[in-house]
């Protein structure tokens, strides 16, 4: 907690947002996407973050039940109000510049969170591995966003944004490995349950399948920059999954079938990679 109090530094989001370039919506305005043209990928990207942020109370909720008061009560009000600037900045930005149709959003954003769908991990120790990779997985996507926006403001945007995304991860991540410390074989455990498992917090929003392979195809998050940006330098390089000792039996096996479902993924994204790249081939042959 100290240690991320020294290193988060206060940002205002009203410095980011380009206000000069705005003007008045007037009501029953239709939004005209020609007024900031984008691929339709980088907006369904901009909506899923920005409504995944949205959905903040519902996270505050789960994490607030699992810890309850004292420090881990403090880290969990310090973490919602930094979270919420996130939807702040990105939403000025958005609106300021129309980058997104401002009616489909404010919508999306009343299904989202009267839907109230989040992630639920049934344990504290499931809870910090879960949210150790998602706030990393967040950083990756926040940051691949902003380079496709083709705006230096919106870059700066999603950067700032994925600056705290990327202390918070080390927040949870280090809590991990301090867990491994104590008692590896639960925490084992969880890793298994939570990598197997694992799926973004946006999974409530409107036609999440859909944008979701959607922002996978403009690889801006998908299971190649999962398993390569996420699961290998959280799993295995920081937390050492494969050297761990004195495990259980139960976290033996669980550590096997965790293993197992990596070498099967790894596979999978090598494919998505190289098709990747024969596509960026192409386009750069054409
Ligand atoms: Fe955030
Ligand atoms: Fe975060």
């Amino acid at each position: 907690m100290d240690r991320h109090l020294a290193s988060a530094k206060e940002w205002f989001p009203h410095e980011y947002v380009p206000w000069s370039r705005g003007r008045d919506f007037e009501p029953g305005e239709e939004w005209d996407p020609a007024e900031f043209p984008l691929p339709d990928a980088v907006r369904d990207a901009l909506f899923v973050n920005l409504l995944t942020e949205d959905n903040l109370p519902y996270y505050f909720h789960t994490i607030d039940n699992m810890f309850g008061p004292g420090v881990w009560g403090q880290w969990i009000r310090r973490w919602t109000a930094e979270e919420q600037r996130h939807s702040i900045v990105i939403r000025d930005y958005l609106t300021v510049t129309r980058a997104i149709d401002p009616v489909e959003l404010e919508r999306g954003r009343m299904a989202q969170v009267s839907g109230a769908v989040v992630p639920e991990p049934d344990t504290p120790v499931e809870t910090l591995v879960y949210v150790a990779l998602q706030e990393l997985a967040t950083r990756v996507a926040h940051r691949n966003t902003g380079k496709l926006i083709g705006d230096p403001v919106g870059y700066e945007v999603m950067a700032r944004v994925a600056a705290d995304e990327n202390l918070h991860y080390l927040f949870y991540r280090d809590l991990v490995g301090e867990a491994l410390a104590h008692d590896a074989s639960a925490v084992v455990v969880a890793i298994d349950r939570q990598v197997r498992d694992f799926e973004m917090p946006g999974t409530g929003i409107h036609n999440f399948t859909a944008r979701a392979a959607s922002i996978a195809r403009a690889g801006i998050y998908d299971l190649a920059l999962h398993y390569e940006q996420v699961l290998v330098p959280v799993v295995l390089r920081h937390w050492k999954l494969e050297e761990l000792e004195g495990l259980s039996d139960d976290a033996e096996e669980a550590r096997t079938r965790v293993l197992a479902y990596m070498v099967r993924l790894e596979s999978v994204a090598r494919r998505l990679s190289e098709r990747r790249q024969a596509k960026d081939g192409e386009l750069i042959d054409a």
